[in-house]
């Protein structure tokens, strides 16, 4: 049938003129709540409004698959949705994360290998290291804020095995990273027409101003240098010529530099705070994890060849990413007018792929909300229908960092468990905060226990 004799999808029910825009305010991040119930409602494939824009959510696998791998042309990462760039596209320009196919191909394959397993086995030590360096600073019966030592220790790891950078370099663009995601969610949750952001669109101009410059200082002590002898990605990225024989833009390297960063520390930093969170929780989940990392290591590091020894742990870092996956949801945009699951829909509006609402649905999960991470056991873990987990998300745009991200994960979880159990403080209570990445709102505080 051709798409426009076809119905459209169901709509959620909103206000006039501005449709659901107050559920999305209401979140103050992205609406999962308000999104998984009218997707309970009114079926897996659900319209809504907010204010001129329209949007979609998928919620099946064969739907989700269709979006980000079948008919992965019709599905752009960004689109014609403001008539100038906003969401991350405003600070990563047209870096790997963010760029549009044609843009996106050449890098993928420039950057691809630098990530390839058999790359990145040398960053275990750097990993542990940097672990180790953390716990230094921890006292037995202390409390600390461990999403801030998480956010700690994944950045100094992704500065010095991506770009070489000094630990003392971070700091400025942590807190330029942090404006930046929050602009981000405004510009997706609470869209206004051009004229109505000019607050926004300043505060996004200084935030670009100051990672610009760091990146810029950084490019220009690296080449004041010269040659290192390094095999990092900047010195990738900086050596790379086009086919005249020229190096790439500055643009280029500088729109990468900060795609890398602010992907590859943020994300593992949740999931990290999320494990301490679960594990606190499930005592028993905990002291199995902590029968297997003392059998395996015996009190040492870890090193990269103690990994596939550490089975639980890594189950125990996926069931997390199942329960509480850092990222949420994540859009696309509709390139024309297309047909998918037999309704109509628009060109130039934003498809919604929510991994926490596939992630929970008890279609594909039994007992969704339970933490149990014996569903990735090697004889669980197979059962799970394809497109129904989707942490890294998925199709040719999957996360670069996947198995850089498991890796230090592990790496980490095992040592921090060998020398700590962490408890949660009485009466905190810990909510989620979904901004691109999902963290606890308040930090996560908690108790140390020396082993
Ligand atoms: C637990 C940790 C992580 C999670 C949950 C995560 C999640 C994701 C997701 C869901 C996407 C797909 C977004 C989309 O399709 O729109 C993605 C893409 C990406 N991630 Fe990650 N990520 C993690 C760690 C990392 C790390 C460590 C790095 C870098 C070292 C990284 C770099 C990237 C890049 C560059 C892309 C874009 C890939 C492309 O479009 O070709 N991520 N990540």
């Amino acid at each position: 049938m051709p798409p426009q004799t076809l119905p459209q999808p169901p709509t959620a029910p909103g206000l006039p003129l501005i449709g659901n825009a107050l559920s999305f305010r209401a979140a103050h991040g992205i609406p999962i709540d308000f999104m998984q119930k009218t997707m309970r409602q009114y079926g897996d494939l659900v319209h809504f409004k907010v204010m001129h824009l329209s949007f979609y959510l998928v919620s099946t696998p064969d739907l989700v698959h269709e979006v980000l791998l079948k008919r992965v042309n019709e599905f752009h990462k960004t689109g014609a949705i403001s008539t100038k760039p906003i969401g991350l596209g405003r600070f990563l320009g047209n870096g790997i994360l963010t760029a549009d196919h044609a843009e996106w191909k050449p890098q993928r394959k420039l950057i691809q290998p630098l990530m390839h397993t058999k790359h990145i086995t040398q960053y275990g030590e750097t990993m542990a290291r940097f672990g180790e360096q953390l716990l230094s600073d921890w006292q037995d019966g202390s409390e600390r804020d461990i999403h801030a030592d998480m956010t700690q220790v994944t950045m100094w790891i992704i500065a010095e095995t991506m770009f070489g950078m000094n630990v003392n370099q971070t700091p400025a663009m942590e807190s330029a990273a942090e404006s930046a995601q929050r602009i981000t969610v405004a510009d997706l949750t609470t869209p206004l027409p051009d004229w109505l952001t000019k607050g926004r669109d300043r505060e996004a101009t200084q935030t670009n101003d100051i990672m610009t410059q760091l990146v810029d200082d950084f490019m220009a002590e690296r080449r004041t240098k010269g040659e290192t002898g390094r095999h990092d990605l900047l010195t990738l990225l900086m050596e790379t010529r086009d086919e005249d024989g020229q190096p790439m833009p500055d643009d280029f390297v500088r729109d990468n530099i900060l795609t890398l960063f602010f992907a590859g520390h943020e994300t593992t930093a949740n999931t990290l705070t999320w494990v301490f969170y679960y594990l606190a929780k499930h005592p028993e989940i905990e002291a199995e994890l902590q029968r297997e990392v003392d059998t395996v290591l015996g009190g040492r590091l870890p090193t990269l060849a103690d990994l596939p020894n550490l089975p639980y742990t890594l189950m125990v870092i996926k069931e997390t990413m199942r329960i509480q996956p850092t990222v949420s949801a994540f859009p696309r945009t509709i390139v024309d007018d297309l047909e998918l699951g037999g309704y109509q829909l628009k060109g130039g509006a934003v498809v919604f792929v929510s991994p926490y609402i596939l992630h929970h649905d008890p279609r594909w999960w039994s007992d969704p909300q339970t933490f149990d991470p014996t569903r990735f056991s090697a004889e669980n873990e197979p059962n799970i229908p394809k497109y129904a987990y989707l942490p890294f998300g998925g199709g040719p745009r999957i996360c670069i960092g996947n198995h850089f991200s498991l890796m230090e994960s592990q790496i980490l979880l095992a040592l921090i468990a060998s020398r700590y159990t962490l408890s949660l403080i009485p009466g905190v209570v810990v909510e989620p905060l979904r901004h691109i990445t999902t963290s606890p709102k308040d930090g996560l505080a908690m108790r140390l226990h020396r082993r």
